[in-house]
């Protein structure tokens, strides 16, 4: 058994948004979700079970975790060690090239390179499917970041299946931009569990919710084949302003938007009746994700970086599946 391996992940940013669960404890979504995996950002995971430690130790961007957070990680891996059949702690350590807990999906590409690098030092040989379910059950969004381009994560089925994701098309596909426009580097209020729970629970918009979610991805599915910018730009900003209407909606009312946020959305709507082909989506963050073709991604990011309330502008594109590193 390896003891020790490294991997590195991407984020990546719902086109169509995950939200609500089926099984809370398997981590089940009650959508299903299509996103593109972003170039650029990254999270580099190393993992190393150890003799002797009384417990997981969680170190992220070099600095021992706080209690939730290693605990969760704890928990996810006290599978892996039960799939292994191993007893023993470990170390992990895990380094994000941009802000972490603040909307840029910092736990989907945290949990795709943790499951694999946790599963591969356990010994555990899996492929992408699996690893893809494996990742789910740490975070939802974490199933799509394990393989690149354009990815679909189903919702769970009546059968209770083990809902992976997998790719609609490579990375290759279609050169998208996306200019991720940073509002804030702080951690967000609430986590995406916590939040759920509340719509779930408190937002009467959420049956709506559910019910017309397939009818998103079916959209989506079909503007990514055709290579439909305005479909694809229609579609992701429909589902993202139904996201945070069931989020505003529900009491307490959850609103993730700062004044950045606002800027932004305005901006791009004016840059569109302007003739600049340029579209919105918001995950459960204030951070916004602008896409738009290549070509424009210079004067789009131009107008994004002037505006107030926007620290800086991360330009990306559609990026490769999580890999292991050499030791
Ligand atoms: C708004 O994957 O963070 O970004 O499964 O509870 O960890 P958990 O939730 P998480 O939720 C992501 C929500 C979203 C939309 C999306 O990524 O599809």
């Amino acid at each position: 058994m390896e003891v020790f391996a490294s991997a590195i992940a991407h984020p990546n940013v719902a086109l169509v948004k995950y939200w609500g669960k089926t099984d809370w404890d398997r981590n089940i979504p009650a959508v299903g979700s299509i996103s593109v995996t972003l170039a650029n950002l990254t999270t580099h995971s190393t993992v190393q079970f150890q003799h002797g430690l009384a417990q997981d130790r969680l170190f992220i961007n070099q600095a021992p975790a706080g209690r939730h957070q290693t605990l969760r990680v704890s928990r996810f891996l006290d599978e892996i060690r039960r799939r292994a059949g191993i007893d023993k702690f470990c170390d992990v350590h895990s380094v994000n090239n941009f802000p972490t807990g603040a909307g840029l999906a910092s736990s989907a590409s945290g949990f795709a390179a943790l499951s694999l690098a946790a599963s591969q030092a356990a010994g555990l040989n899996l492929d992408s499917t699996e690893l893809s379910a494996l990742a789910r059950l740490g975070s939802g969004s974490a199933a799509r970041s394990v393989f690149g381009g354009f990815v679909e994560l189903t919702a769970g089925d009546k059968e209770g299946g083990e809902p992976a994701a997998f790719q609609l098309h490579d990375e290759h596909f279609w050169p998208l931009a996306v200019l991720v426009a940073v509002t804030t580097d702080a951690p967000k209020p609430f986590g995406s569990r916590e939040a759920m729970a509340v719509t779930e629970a408190r937002s009467p918009y959420y049956h709506s919710w559910v019910q017309t979610a397939a009818q998103d991805i079916e959209k989506m599915r079909s503007a990514i084949q055709r290579r439909d910018l305005q479909s694809l730009g229609e579609t992701a900003e429909h589902s993202a302003l139904k996201l945070h209407g069931l989020l505003m909606a529900s009491r307490p009312g959850i609103l993730y938007w700062n004044g950045g946020t606002f800027a932004a959305i305005e901006a791009v709507v004016r840059m569109r009746s302007e003739g600049l082909a340029a579209y919105f989506t918001i995950d459960a963050g204030p951070q916004v994700k602008v896409i738009c073709r290549p070509q424009d991604a210079p004067a789009v990011s131009d107008r994004l970086q002037v505006l107030p309330g926007i620290i800086r502008v991360l330009p990306c594109r559609p990026g490769p599946a999580a890999r292991l590193l050499e030791n």
